[in-house]
């Protein structure tokens, strides 16, 4: 949280609207003309701030968006966000009167969900909106066909609920080929016609995430639910070269202190790194519980002066060091980018997740809670 009274520690993340809004249309690109964005903005929108994020996003356009969460989709309305709110998550027991409070749609995960729903919406005489999940073969949540064909009948007649959409999720859409999705999307077909034949006519139809977005086309489709792409992170190293995202997150840092330290200085919690001649090092006000991963020890990397040096000694928990001995000119108060772009250089959060054997997804999501998020309409 930003606090009026007095600056924060010099360490921020930059959240490039502009970008955001750039990776948007990239998504778009990919839509039929009969198909819209829902956007993904659970996990406080990839750790970029669901708020803002999602007035982005509806300023440029976009009407459907999904959260996690109750507690995710209750945020965004009490920040007066009125666009269709769809909750991957599912409604729990206790849960339901919040949905039809705040007009929320629920996405169905099993018959308990739908009976509980369409109760209490009879009791408030609503009828709530619901997207019914298929598993198609992600092996997560959601009716398995056979459950369906037998449920069907018995969801046809229940009061409260108007079925609104159906959707399933795709396991494997960043395989350029793969057997797992083209069946994937054969059962999804079998599952609509399932549905004709029981006289369910869903308005909304979607299956596919970023990568199922622009890799598996699949024409029924009204609704796509891009996520990690909008935030710059590409959904498969395979798609590269069909995409031009730019990073919406810029993690930065400015030098605390300049420290001289003699050939032979340890630096660090046990001294992990030695240095090898007489040294200049900054220190930045950044560390683990900030996002920035203990594994980057010894091996980090950060763009300063429009050049990279790199992070020495043990990350600590609030601490980094980097070795800017060679950095004509550098000074307390110079802005470091640790992920990010800055100065025609970048550190894509595929870089990180590559160096972390994870996931772009993870690292946004994990950038700390104490670091402010900074707004830009415009792209540096
Ligand atoms: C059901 C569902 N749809 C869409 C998405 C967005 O996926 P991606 O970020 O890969 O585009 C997610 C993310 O995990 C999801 O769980």
């Amino acid at each position: 949280m930003l606090n009026a009274e007095f600056p924060p520690r010099p360490s921020w993340a930059e959240i490039d609207l502009a970008a955001l809004e750039h990776n948007l249309r990239q998504a778009e690109q990919f839509c039929s003309p009969q198909q819209r964005v829902l956007a993904v903005v659970k996990a406080d929108a990839y750790g970029h701030g669901a708020v803002p994020v999602t007035r982005c996003l509806v300023a440029a356009g976009v009407t459907d968006f999904a959260v996690a969460t109750l507690e995710e989709a209750l945020e965004l309305r009490r920040a007066g966000i009125d666009q269709r709110l769809l909750v991957l998550g599912g409604c729990y027991p206790g849960q339901e009167g919040a949905f039809i409070d705040y007009s929320l749609t629920p996405v169905l995960l099993d018959a308990d969900a739908a009976l509980r729903l369409s109760a209490e919406a009879g009791r408030r005489q609503a009828r709530l909106s619901v997207h019914l999940k298929v598993d198609s073969g992600m092996g997560r949540v959601g009716f398995l066909l056979e459950q369906l064909a037998d449920f069907l009948p018995r969801l046809k007649t229940l009061p409260g609920l108007r079925i609104e959409g159906v959707m399933s999720h795709l396991a494997c859409a960043d395989e350029p080929e793969s057997a797992v999705t083209a069946g994937q999307q054969e059962r999804f077909r079998a599952v609509l016609q399932l549905l004709v034949a029981a006289g369910i006519a869903p308005r909304e139809i979607h299956l596919s995430n970023s990568a199922g977005l622009v890799g598996w086309n699949f024409p029924e489709a009204t609704l796509v639910r891009p996520g990690i792409m909008l935030y710059g992170g590409l959904p498969a190293a395979a798609f590269a070269d069909r995409l031009e995202l730019k990073p919406v997150l810029h993690l930065r840092s400015c030098i605390s202190q300049l420290r001289a330290l003699p050939q032979g200085s340890g630096v660090s919690y046990g001294h992990h790194f030695q240095t090898q001649r007489d040294s200049l090092v900054a220190v930045l006000p950044i560390g683990y519980a900030d996002g920035y991963n203990r594994l980057f020890s010894n091996c980090g990397q950060a763009i300063l002066r429009g050049r990279m040096v790199p992070v020495i000694g043990r990350v600590c928990m609030d601490w980094i060091m980097l070795d800017v001995t060679d950095l004509p000119g550098v000074a307390v108060g110079d802005c470091a980018t640790l992920l990010g772009s800055a100065d025609g250089l970048c550190i894509s959060g595929d870089d990180w997740a590559e160096q972390l054997d994870t996931i772009s997804y993870e690292i946004y999501c994990r950038i700390g809670q104490r670091v402010p998020r900074r707004y830009q309409q415009e792209s540096r």
